[in-house]
């Protein structure tokens, strides 16, 4: 996974390491990471997902639906504000996993809660085109959200967001201001070259029939306890100083690999079961 800039970037002196700084909290999984997911789901459609996205997309303008699983962040401050939250779940530090009465409430409402949401408007075909098209929009681009172990982090952070890191390497993937939840949206897919469309073959041909029979289920919160698992026993132990060292960045690709794979098998998933209206999440 040592992508050849990386072998340059070990080249830097630390002296001239990067210090970065928290941005604003609407760092998001790059596009690259939701256009990634939405295609490797595309490419694992039976005909009939196939036809409900393909309907569905003739109320939208984007090119592909690839494409259309970056709209909810770009509406997320503007025009759907009321879908600011769903975007994250954070938990309090030192809890074993995700509690959806405490972290996602009754008002407030988040990402596992809109993945089920969604899904089940999307199904709805008592609901306008126009509406289950924007739901597939939403479901899109969520499950892709729901992987990146960051969108469901510690409260105390905001899922990184105010956690600085430093990196070792300079490339045209590192920006000033970086957290450790921006990292994981964009700096690791970009500096190991994963990138829409360039990656998504050999992303979806290294899922095991094994790997998509176990990923593929209705289970949105063991899909949420296993990013808050990556988090604690991996995202947030990060080396002494906050910075990252190829050891880290090693591990931290091959997470985002998975979590990518998985993220497609699942969206794949759920598409099939709404156009099959056969939805069954537990209660
Ligand atoms: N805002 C607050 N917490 C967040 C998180 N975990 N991810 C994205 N935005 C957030
Ligand atoms: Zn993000
Ligand atoms: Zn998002």
């Amino acid at each position: 996974m040592l992508g050849e800039r990386w072998c340059v970037s070990l080249l830097v002196p630390a002296a001239t390491a990067i210090v970065l700084s928290a941005p604003a909290e609407n760092a998001r999984w790059g596009r690259e990471g939701h256009k990634i997911v939405c295609e490797i789901a595309w490419r694992r459609l039976d005909p009939d997902g196939r036809q409900l996205v393909s309907d569905l997309r003739r109320h939208d303008p984007s090119e592909t639906f690839a494409d259309s699983c970056t709209w909810a962040d770009a509406v997320r401050y503007t025009t759907h504000r009321h879908t600011r939250t769903y975007h994250y779940i954070n938990v309090p530090t030192g809890r074993r996993g995700v509690d959806m009465e405490r972290d996602c409430g009754h008002t407030t409402r988040c990402l596992p809660w809109a993945i089920r949401h969604y899904a089940i408007a999307l199904q709805d075909r008592s609901q306008t085109g126009a509406t289950r098209a924007e739901a597939l929009r939403f479901l899109g681009h969520f499950v892709g959200d729901l992987h990146q172990p960051m969108h469901v982090g510690r409260l105390e952070d905001r899922g990184g967001n105010s956690i600085d890191v430093e990196l070792e390497f300079a490339s045209d993937c590192v920006r000033r201001n970086l957290s450790l939840h921006t990292v994981w949206d964009i700096t690791f897919l970009c500096h190991a070259g994963i990138t829409w469309p360039g990656s998504v073959l050999e992303l979806d041909r290294g899922i095991t029939q094994r790997q998509a029979a176990s990923w593929g289920n209705f289970d949105v919160l063991g899909w949420t306890n296993e990013a808050y698992r990556l988090d604690e026993e991996f995202v947030y132990q990060l080396p002494a100083g906050g910075e990252i060292d190829p050891a880290y960045y090693d591990r931290a690709v091959e997470i985002s690999r998975i979590q990518l794979q998985r993220a497609g098998v699942r969206l794949a998933f759920l598409l099939n079961a709404a156009a099959a209206g056969t939805l069954g999440f537990p209660d």
